[in-house]
């Protein structure tokens, strides 16, 4: 069994950046799950599949087949063979994996392949549901968050930064609704695990939070 380090949280608390740095500085392999249910929204969205259609979305699934490879560190996502990398961050891959991650067989499709990464190697695990349902047993858990008028902030530094204009006030309409989205489902909903630390990084610096964290870890 390796070590496992668990981080749950809602979109946009920075859970990715920090698991990135802590992986680096323990020399953990850093799992990004959210990657996956993109992997199978990219599936979906190529087969021509709305969100709306779950029958096809449960049928689609049967013959998708996404894999992880590390390729200097970084994680790879393949689907069905093809990298697919370079298009996990479209904008309509997120909303598909946002739509299609509450169905109970999309999210078994996954389950296997979660558990195995972190039965073979030392890894820190962001997601949804890693410290309740994937790794219950996890080393450490870590619930990170922030308010949403700091993690709308973020997002929108980071847009203006690509010089790309948008709207402050909608970005923080989009974060809440997808708070919701997530926390209100019936499979596998954000929440944080009864024996997580809850970190939330309003007030504070990416070194900080990593800081807090390398100190849960052995
Ligand atoms: O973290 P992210 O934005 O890449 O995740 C994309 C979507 O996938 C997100 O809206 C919710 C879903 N997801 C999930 O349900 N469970 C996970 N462990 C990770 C992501």
């Amino acid at each position: 069994m390796g070590y496992n380090v668990a981080i749950d949280g809602p979109a946009g608390a920075g859970k990715s950046t920090i698991a990135k740095l802590v992986a680096k500085e323990k020399g953990y392999i850093y799992v990004d799950t959210g990657a996956m249910y993109r992997g199978l929204a990219i599936h979906f969205l190529d087969q021509g599949i709305k969100a709306e259609e779950t029958d096809k979305i449960i049928e689609a699934c049967k013959e998708a087949q996404v894999t992880i490879k590390y390729e200097g560190g970084m994680q790879q996502v393949y689907l069905n063979g093809n990298n697919i990398t370079s298009r996990l961050r479209d904008e309509e891959v997120g909303n598909m994996a946002s739509k299609s991650s509450p169905i109970p067989q999309v999210r078994e499709k996954l389950l296997e392949l979660q558990q195995s990464l972190a039965r073979e190697q030392d890894v820190i695990m962001d997601g949804r549901d890693i410290g309740t349902c994937i790794l219950p047993d996890a080393d450490v858990k870590v619930y990170l968050t922030a308010s949403v008028e700091t993690r709308a902030k973020r997002r929108f530094d980071e847009l203006m930064e690509k010089g790309i204009t948008c709207d402050l006030e909608e970005i923080a309409k989009d974060i809440a609704e997808r708070d919701e989205r997530d926390m209100t489902r019936k499979t596998a909903p954000l929440k944080q695990a009864e024996d997580a630390t809850l970190i939330d990084s309003s007030h504070m610096t990416i070194e900080e939070v990593v800081a807090a964290i390398t100190a849960l870890c052995r």
